[in-house]
């Protein structure tokens, strides 16, 4: 089985980027294989129709697009900005869906957010949702938020906290016999 991850931040100390270190790191033990996309590594324009007319899809969003077809899954941990999806995760969704057939059409999907905030990043998740089904995604029911997010790691890519390393680990055993 194999996973394709991606942060949907692209800052250097992104705490989504912290959070999808450890899953990387716990996966192996459940038999699958993680392979990590850096966003800030996915060339794209805005998306412009007048853009795609005249040169098609982006080659680094076709390059994405090959590793997201080649995965049995699509793990997102996604910043929520203003109660919603940050702009530049939502246009990578939007090049994706020009890709016939759209690479995560029947996928499975899981989402995650890590967020500064003491109610966590799921109201940006559940708009994250809308687009990713509304192109046939397959998003899983449950979505893990992690709050507190500036407080919450270790320098060695661990949780302060047991109790996000339990919940993490159980999040993704139960996706992962799904
Ligand atoms: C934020 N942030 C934020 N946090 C949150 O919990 N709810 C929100 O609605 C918002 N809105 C928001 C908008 C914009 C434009 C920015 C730049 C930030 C704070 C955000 O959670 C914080 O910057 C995180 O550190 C972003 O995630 P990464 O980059 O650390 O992974």
């Amino acid at each position: 089985m194999k996973w394709l991850l991606l942060a949907g931040s692209m800052r250097k100390e992104s705490v989504n980027k912290k959070l999808m270190k450890i899953v990387e790191n716990r996966v192996g033990a459940l038999g699958v294989q993680a392979e990590s996309v850096a966003f800030e590594s996915i060339e794209m324009p805005l998306y412009n129709g007048d853009l795609e007319e005249a040169k098609g899809v982006p080659e680094g969003i076709q390059t994405f697009a090959k590793k997201l077809a080649a995965a049995d899954a699509w793990v997102i941990s996604s910043p929520e900005y203003n109660f919603s999806v940050p702009g530049t995760l939502k246009n990578l969704i939007d090049w994706l869906s020009r890709v016939k057939p759209v690479p995560f059409k029947g996928k499975k999907i899981l989402l995650l957010s890590a967020s500064p905030s003491l109610v966590g990043g799921n109201r940006g998740l559940l708009a994250l949702r809308v687009p990713l089904e509304a192109c046939g995604g397959f998003v899983y029911p449950t979505m893990f938020s992690l709050s507190s997010a500036y407080e919450a790691f270790t320098e060695n890519n661990s949780f302060v906290d047991p109790k996000n390393e339990k919940r993490l680990e159980a999040f993704l055993k139960e996706f992962s016999s799904c």
